[in-house]
């Protein structure tokens, strides 16, 4: 099958016999953990395609979770990357310093919102940030609790895991967790039960000093800005200034995870600066690294030089060619004027998803903060029960005709947009054809489609 379209050429039936062969070896070869969301081997990538070991050309609206905020092989990446791998690779920053450690920590310290002195650390992934940030707030307020949400994901190291809210597959079998990790309601406007005010969802924190930990017991409150793998979920204004102030009070220190919706994703370097707080830690990672792995954890001056020396660090974090990418792909947000994009990409996202929603009950929420946006499919528009089956079948006719994507929410049941804002305008409309396509098409599939999610 051919489709008439710029970018997607569909060549093989999906997945190709390549596809299967290699999935055939790494079924024996790789334990089934490891999710694939697709059962298509990448042969090649660049911008917002992927190309397919059968020669089928995709669209990528994944962009690797949210890593590809520049594009896949973005020009500045790439040189700078073949630049270094001329002068070294692995030193071990602990051992032999080099400069491109130091100026990634600058160039983070000035763009995290906050105008006080900040200080940076740089990690591998976004798991390993969430650990850090966590034993730096403890260091620094000499408190043991940590607060977080529920339908949050912080990432599977013990105590990210300990912090994520999805049981199935994050938690399950892998008790006990790290102790001292409270939760509360996030502000998810759409399934709200307790009112939809910036107040009534703040209120959650102070119930939880009376019901579960004392206030004068918590290190640091965690939060996404935006919700990533629980769906996309964007609070009210007001939010998170209502969370900081009442952190304030007390003495807790406030860290935005910004790993997925940091470096460009929501227009805005940092979502945080959407709802007007400075947090005290932001944890980062994915399009920091420009396709390299990268992770960050930048924060008050004071509140990161509470570990003592040698507490905090490991052999490869900061890598040289991670550092270099990440400037680069820095640089490629400012040079391609990417914050703007994300929100144009955001705002045709949404004029496209209002009408399906007005034609389709299926779509519940259309939902977005610049190029992070997402659908939320219901069965039924009035009880708002996840739509889990459909969504599936949603993003399986997406890679069948040439649209990589990935779901979302901790009821399976919402289509994410993390396309590099690099797409073009074509590219974009044709991505969204396809899921305009699914969409018709599984509404039109209806009772096998809708009944039994
Ligand atoms: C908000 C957030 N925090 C942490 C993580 C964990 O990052 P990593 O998979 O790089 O460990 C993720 C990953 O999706 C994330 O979205």
């Amino acid at each position: 099958m051919v489709l008439n379209m710029a970018t997607i050429q569909i060549r093989t039936e999906i997945p190709g016999p390549r596809s299967r062969t290699l999935m055939a070896r790494r079924e024996v070869a790789v334990p089934r953990a490891p999710y694939n969301t697709t059962p298509v081997f990448a042969e090649r990538a660049e911008g917002a395609t992927i190309e397919d070991v059968d020669g089928n050309r995709y669209l990528d609206f994944a962009g690797g979770i949210g890593c590809l905020n520049v594009g896949h092989r973005a020009p500045l990446v790439m040189s700078a990357i073949q630049e270094q791998m001329e002068k070294h690779l692995h030193l071990c920053f602990a051992v032999t310093p080099y400069e491109s450690y130091i100026a990634v920590a600058e160039k983070l310290n000035a763009l995290a919102p906050g105008n006080f002195a900040k200080k940076t650390i740089l990690l591998n992934s976004g798991a390993e940030a969430v650990e850090n940030a966590v034993k730096i707030a403890r260091a620094y307020t000499k408190r043991p609790a940590i607060i977080c949400f529920e339908d949050a994901f912080h990432g599977r190291t013990m105590m990210a895991m300990s912090l994520t809210s999805k049981a199935h597959p994050y938690k399950a079998g892998f008790e006990p967790f790290a102790s001292d990790v409270y939760r509360i309601p996030f502000a998810y406007p759409y399934r709200n039960e307790l009112g939809t005010t910036a107040e009534a969802f703040a209120h959650h924190l102070e119930n939880a000093f009376k019901r579960s930990v004392a206030a004068e017991s918590v290190a640091a409150v965690i939060a996404e800005p935006v919700l990533g793998e629980g769906g996309f979920v964007i609070p009210p204004r007001d939010y998170f200034k209502a969370i900081h102030t009442i952190c304030r009070k007390h003495g807790i220190l406030f860290i935005a995870d910004e790993v997925q919706s940091g470096f460009a994703r929501t227009g805005k370097w940092f979502a945080s600066e959407h709802f007007g707080i400075e947090p005290d830690l932001i944890t980062m990672a994915k399009s920091l690294g420009g396709g390299m792995p990268l992770s960050a954890v930048t924060g008050r001056a004071e509140v990161m030089d509470a570990p003592g020396v040698g507490g905090l660090g490991g052999t490869y974090c900061g890598h040289p060619l991670s550092c270099v990418a990440a400037l680069a792909a820095i640089e490629a947000i400012e040079k391609g004027g990417l914050l703007a994009r994300s929100t144009a990409i955001g705002q045709h996202f949404e004029d496209r998803a209002r009408k399906w929603q007005k034609k389709w009950p299926l779509v519940g929420d259309v939902r977005g903060l610049g190029g992070m946006c997402a659908i939320e499919l219901v069965r039924n528009a009035e009880t708002r029960e996840p739509a889990e089956k459909a969504t599936k079948q949603i993003a399986e006719y997406c890679y069948k005709h040439g649209l990589i994507t990935i779901t979302a929410g901790t009821f399976n049941n919402v289509m994410r947009i993390l396309v590099p804002l690099v797409v073009t305008d074509e590219q974009l409309n044709e991505g969204l054809d396809v899921i305009e396509a699914a969409l018709a098409s599984v509404t039109e599939q209806k009772q096998p489609a809708l009944s039994h999610a």
